[in-house]
């Protein structure tokens, strides 16, 4: 079937390796999309070592989106193997696409591209986790073939109420 010729206005999406020239726009789209709004999630905060530290480390499975070859959205992930396990893991970590260019497949087309680079390298399941009033997230992944859900509970507890707390933050007496 002949192919039918693409509108010169219909934008060019092209998934690619990560840059380090990405990793300014990729933490400042973190910064508006992640933003740390409960304590109990500091542990999974999003800061300018994260994308630095992929980088460094897991540089293979880190991939960019563009659109007409500006950038619009990042895939950061890792391979996890456990020590006494023949498994390799794949981690999906950290999403995120451009409002602007939400719902226009991008999302989507990174984690395919993501998924089949932690095939090559040996895993045989991809993780992913996010808070559970994520939506759009979570319809997101479904979407992708997803379940599994497991749901994990974080709590906090107040130190500033215990005597240790109280001894080392004693102000000093005066006299
Ligand atoms: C989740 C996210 C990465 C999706 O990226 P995207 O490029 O917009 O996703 P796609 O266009 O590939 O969407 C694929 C499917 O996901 C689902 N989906 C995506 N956005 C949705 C929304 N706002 N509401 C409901 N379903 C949605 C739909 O099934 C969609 O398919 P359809 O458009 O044919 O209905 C994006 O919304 C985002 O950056 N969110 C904020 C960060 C975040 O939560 N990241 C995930 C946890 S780390």
């Amino acid at each position: 079937m002949p192919r039918t010729p693409q509108s010169s206005t219909e934008p060019v999406i092209e998934i690619r390796d990560i840059e380090i020239e990405d990793l300014a726009p990729i933490f400042h789209l973190g910064e508006r999309l992640f933003t740390a709004d409960r304590w109990t999630t500091l542990h999974r905060t999003w800061d300018e070592y994260v994308p630095v530290e992929l980088f460094h480390t897991d540089r293979e499975t880190c991939l960019v989106a563009t659109v007409n070859g500006a950038f619009a959205g990042f895939a950061l992930g890792n391979l996890i193997e456990k020590r006494r396990s023949a498994w390799t893991y794949g981690y999906l970590a950290w999403l995120g696409v451009e409002p602007e260019h939400a719902r226009h497949g991008l999302g989507s087309r990174m984690v395919q591209q993501l998924e089949r680079r932690f095939i090559d390298a040996g895993a045989r399941m991809v993780l992913v986790d996010t808070a559970a009033d994520n939506e759009v997230a979570r319809a997101f992944f479904r979407r992708h073939g997803f379940g599994r859900d497991e749901a994990h509970v974080y709590l906090a507890k107040n130190l500033t109420n215990e005597p240790a707390y109280r001894r080392r933050h004693a102000s000093p007496r005066k006299d």
